[in-house]
């Protein structure tokens, strides 16, 4: 969230309710930033708050979030039916902590836990609380490691790619962990095998391999990480475990790459998370993590709840937490199974694939990924007399929302463009992205007149 300051009122911060099609009574003002003494009719709130909402982008044409912006219907219903839900009343509401239970089993299939059934996980508001809760587990898991061998347990790190998400930034601040950001580059944008186990020491508590890089898509090499961490436990007794943020990924691989080993089938791999409300299609926010067996979960981490007249175990930063999008994420699983899961994958990154090639064949245009991995994909400005910046400022006229940013560090004088393409977005509406990307690069160019110089003729 974006931390809000306390501001006084001036005269301007008042909020003018004055509606074209005035009601009796409604030609007033009330504060933006207060209060104000009384209240208002339902309409007239519903007015101001709905129009105001009009000046935010058009969430289908943002192609800068990874995030669910498209459901059926029906979802939406049973969404808007369970919106007064808390997902923490176990109690009051059996039923959605068993869809809950129903789907952490799902994902543990998906995931291929064992068979012996020891896999253990839970619902989250999305990657980034998962993250920290698989982040915690390795940090105690590492500290009692420690404690037992009668070693310090002051200085842990975690080893992952420059190119993590910020999620595991703020993981390592706000639990005093050495966040041991290994270098991307040309070559490689993402964490290699050789790099990963060179950065891991004996205070290493984890490595974060990500499946789907948010900067380019790309999957991390997470079974030659596996292996190379293998050879370093041998070599030299530094047994470091895998934590994989599937993010994106873990709704996608299983589906569209199911021979790519990232996931339980690897012994190494002690937890993995993904959002939900990614490509788990569901509206935010909702996300998973899963841990292989209860050993892989310090026991001190997990808190009871008294429920049903028993107790259950649950590990969360948050307490209360909105039930309807575990619902949805239910009737997801249901409605589409897993030919329905894979096909509407399929289809998002054919025309990943499909978009990223016609980008590719516009002449300023060069692509740094091509949507193999996750289907998103970036490109850079080859060369042209303008920037990724100005390409992202034209399309947003246009009403696109395509972020332009740079790499991360050692590949960051490298900016780019990064299109994500989920369910929803059509290859109808990806061909009119490119008619408008042909256009905005002649405007640019100065091939047409800019829109300053065309005449209103309506
Ligand atoms: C790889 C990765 N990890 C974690 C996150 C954080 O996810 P969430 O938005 O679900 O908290 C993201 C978000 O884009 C991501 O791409």
């Amino acid at each position: 969230m974006p931390l809000h300051k306390h501001e006084t009122d001036s005269a301007t911060d008042q909020l003018q309710i004055r509606p074209q099609f005035t009601q009796l009574g409604e030609i007033s003002e009330v504060p933006k930033l207060r209060l104000a003494p009384s209240g208002m009719p339902a309409a007239t709130a519903y007015e101001i708050v709905h129009d105001e909402l009009l000046l935010d982008g058009n969430a289908r044409l943002n192609l800068a979030t990874f995030v669910t912006t498209w459901m059926e219907q029906d979802a939406e219903r049973l969404m808007a039916e369970c919106s007064a839900k808390n997902m923490i009343d176990k109690d009051e509401y059996p039923q959605t902590a068993e869809l809950e239970r129903r789907c952490v089993n799902i994902l543990a299939d998906l995931w291929h836990a064992g068979e012996e059934g020891g896999a253990t996980g839970c619902s989250t508001t999305g990657s980034s609380e998962a993250c920290m809760l698989g982040g915690l587990a390795l940090k105690f898991l590492w500290r009692q490691r420690r404690q037992a061998a009668g070693k310090s347990a002051e200085r842990p790190n975690l080893v992952m790619g420059a190119n993590v998400q910020v999620c595991w930034e703020k993981f390592c601040r706000y639990w005093d962990v050495e966040a041991r950001l290994v270098p991307v580059g040309p070559v490689a944008t993402c964490l290699t095998a050789e790099a990963a186990a060179a950065h891991c020491d004996e205070n290493t508590i984890g490595v974060v391999a990500v499946m789907g890089s948010t900067y380019d898509g790309a999957y991390e090499p997470v079974a030659s990480i596996a292996g190379a961490l293998d050879d370093l436990a041998a070599s030299s007794g530094v047994d470091v475990p895998i934590h994989v943020d599937g993010a994106s990924g873990g709704f996608i691989a299983p589906f569209l790459d199911p021979n790519v080993e990232w996931d339980f089938r690897l012994p190494r791999v002690h937890s993995i998370n993904a959002s939900g409300h990614k490509y788990g299609l569901v509206y935010p926010g909702v996300g998973w993590i899963i841990w292989r067996d209860r050993a892989a979960l310090p026991e001190e981490l997990v808190f009871n709840v008294d429920y049903l007249g028993g107790q259950m175990p649950t590990f969360a930063l948050n307490f209360s937490r909105p039930g309807a999008q575990v619902v949805a994420q239910y009737y997801n699983f249901l409605r589409l199974g897993a030919h329905g899961f894979r096909q509407v994958q399929h289809a998002s990154r054919d025309t990943a694939r499909w978009l990223s090639q016609e980008v590719a064949r516009l002449e300023p245009f060069e692509l740094v990924s091509s949507g193999d991995g996750i289907p998103a994909f970036a490109f850079r400005v080859r060369e042209a007399p303008y920037t990724v910046y100005d390409v992202s400022d034209a399309l947003r006229v246009r009403g696109w929302l395509v972020p332009a940013y740079t790499m991360p560090p050692a590949l960051d004088d490298v900016a780019v463009l990064r299109i994500v393409v989920r369910n929803g977005f059509s290859r109808d509406l990806a061909s009119l992205l490119v008619d408008d990307l042909k256009r905005i690069d002649e405007r640019l160019r100065g091939a047409h007149p800019g829109r300053a110089d065309v005449g209103f003729h309506h």
